[in-house]
């Protein structure tokens, strides 16, 4: 694991769409794993400025999201198709995208034509992560084992009380998401996981210190052979 500890979220910003630049400017076909939530808005920010700049191409570029919200109606601002869209695929020439369906009616085979997509596509290049207060990466939430491909998850408490600020009230969280597994996300050929503000800092300081455990999904990042980390002072607090 690569740590690197910056002053500010912009510097995250910044050097985290140096790397997925990099990435692209070196395999102009490669196949990105992408988040969302806060965390990576301005490195999206970031990347769209390098494109209107006539910097980056991304027409050949393939993109998987981690996860998507179980349920939610279509067209809904908050469903993670949605954000994406707002956040970067609308403002850049993506070859193309792809998130798993929430809406599917069978979700267990949604799960598996995902997995299955992101194979034949040659697998992930570069896997852009956040971390959840609770450790959890995409909606892989904290327990007993860790979770091996794409799957239908039931959301902890942790995330339904942290995702509440982007819905009307916490009863319009959804409870469930389909998410890439770990094992999904451990076969990237790299990872790019980045934390912002202090109340990702104990989750960030037992990803890097603590015990290898499924009881804090990010800690088995530490055996995977290519992660950077990127961090903000607020969020290395505790290293
Ligand atoms: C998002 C995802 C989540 C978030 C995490 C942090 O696709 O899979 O693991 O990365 O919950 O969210 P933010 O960035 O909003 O703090």
């Amino acid at each position: 694991m690569v740590v690197h500890v910056f002053d500010t979220p912009a510097q995250v910003a910044q050097a985290a769409a140096a790397v997925i630049a990099a990435q692209i400017l070196q395999k102009p076909d490669s196949v990105l794993g992408l988040a969302t939530g806060s965390t990576p808005m301005d490195t999206y920010r970031e990347l769209i400025s390098l494109h209107r700049g006539g910097v980056l191409d991304f027409s050949r570029v393939k993109s998987y999201n981690l996860d998507e919200y179980v349920g939610l109606p279509d067209g809904h601002p908050e469903s993670y198709v949605s954000f994406m869209k707002r956040n970067l695929f609308d403002h850049i020439n993506i070859g193309s995208y792809s998130l798993p369906d929430g809406r599917a009616r069978d979700l267990q085979r949604e799960c598996e034509s995902y997995e299955q997509a992101i194979k034949d596509d040659g697998g992930i290049d570069m896997q852009l992560l956040g971390i959840g207060n609770n450790g959890h990466i995409g909606f892989n939430e904290p327990g007993e084992a860790f979770t091996y491909s794409t799957n239908l998850t039931t959301l902890a408490q942790s995330t339904i009380d942290a995702n509440k600020r982007f819905f009307d009230s916490i009863d319009q969280v959804p409870r469930q998401a389909l998410s890439m597994g770990i094992g999904t996300i451990m076969e990237a050929r790299s990872i790019l996981l980045l934390a912002l503000g202090e109340a990702k800092a104990q989750a960030v300081y037992q990803m890097i210190r603590g015990p290898i455990t499924p009881r804090l999904p990010a800690s088995i990042l530490r055996s995977h052979a290519r992660v950077t980390v990127m961090l903000d002072k607020a969020a290395a607090a505790r290293l």
